[in-house]
């Protein structure tokens, strides 16, 4: 796949996702668009991208922003009600009104971050996302979801504003440690299983994802576009997307946040497709194909924990509706569906065959 690929997401407002190497560069040309009207700009990002979101304000510069970069910590640090308050007063000393703009310049972290100090300044001013990582580009970065964690738990406070670009510069990830690259394809393979067949066969056929990168992006951010085009507020199909991510979710929470989010979600699409099985919806040979592709791929399969203390945690996963607890399975390979309070068989079945063997 050569060129720039361009991904439209639906909706009240619709927006393109911009994807390949040097893709930052069509900032420019957003000036006269989706950016039009705009004569400040905010741009966050952390201190280690530095010298690409100086790119950033230096382009906005020449397109006559007064531009200035905003530095917040890495990670789940820049995530934090202090950090979004530092930036309120940033954007106060700015002047941003509602006619300007906020850029999010990172991961995942940051681009949430960004987007909800977007969503949150004077009601709501334009954000475009930047992302920086594989999991930014096929995940956090587009649909909307904005959020900051509290004490009360990860992405607890947090408000739906969807970015009026999002622009995937597929050379930032030449950076990106292997392992990093690794668990933002858990993300890609999921979109595989869940709608797009072709991932499932590219990375069959290179389970590095070195080889089709930019393929497997697209395709995984049209996985995306075609649920929250559809359904912004996550009341129906956006939920597929959570598939794997029950068990992922519990996991993540149960290793204080140690695990990466992709090596949670990859042992969660293995137990996903074995409850799927128990269930007597996927077949066995679908199954294998998860858990061979998944470890193809050198992600987890397996997890070593305690079942009845990960179904706590699952029963109180945000994504779960009063006292079920709900899981999306497959009725075969992309046909996701729900599976409310599965038997306990169905569960201890699904476990036994990820939990780890002392
Ligand atoms: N990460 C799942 C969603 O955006 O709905």
């Amino acid at each position: 796949m050569t060129g720039l690929q361009r991904v439209t997401v639906a909706g009240d407002a619709p927006y393109d996702v911009v994807i390949g190497a040097g893709a930052v560069r069509e900032l420019p040309l957003l000036t006269g668009t989706v950016l039009a009207g705009a004569t400040r700009a905010a741009v966050v990002h952390t201190a280690s991208l530095a010298a690409l979101a100086g790119a950033v304000v230096e382009v906005l510069q020449t397109a006559g922003l007064a531009a200035e970069a905003l530095v917040v910590p890495d990670g789940e640090q820049a995530k934090t009600a202090e950090v979004a308050a530092g930036l309120w007063g940033e954007l106060g000393r700015l002047g941003l009104t509602r006619s300007d703009v906020v850029v999010g310049v990172g991961g995942g972290a940051v681009t949430d971050l960004a987007g909800f100090v977007a969503a949150t300044w004077l009601r709501g001013v334009r954000v475009v996302q930047v992302p920086t990582s594989l999991l930014g580009m096929v995940d956090a970065a587009v649909g909307g979801k904005t959020g900051i964690n509290t004490a009360a738990g990860k992405n607890l406070v947090g408000a739906f504003h969807p970015p009026v670009a999002v622009l995937v510069d597929t050379d930032s990830l030449a950076g990106l440690p292997d392992a990093e690259f690794r668990s933002g394809l858990a993300e890609v393979v999921k979109c595989g299983f869940i709608a797009d067949g072709a991932v499932l066969e590219l990375l069959g056929a290179d389970p590095t994802g070195r080889a089709a990168t930019t393929e497997l992006i697209t395709r995984a951010v049209q996985v995306k576009a075609d649920a929250v085009g559809e359904d912004l507020y996550d009341t129906g199909r956006r939920e597929f997307l959570n598939y794997g991510h029950t068990l992922a979710h519990a996991i993540e929470k149960t290793e204080d946040f140690g695990w990466r989010h992709g090596e949670a979600v990859a042992v969660g699409l293995v137990f996903a497709a074995e409850l799927g099985v128990a269930a007597g919806r996927l077949s066995r040979a679908e199954a294998d194909r998860h858990r061979e592709l998944v470890a193809a791929m050198g992600l987890p399969t397996t997890y070593a924990g305690d079942f009845d203390q990960l179904r706590g945690v699952m029963a109180i996963d945000k994504k779960s509706r009063g006292a079920s607890l709900r899981f999306v399975v497959l009725d075969g390979l992309g046909r996701p569906g729900i599976l409310t309070d599965p038997d306990e068989a169905w569960l201890r079945a699904a476990w036994a065959a990820v939990e780890e063997s002392a």
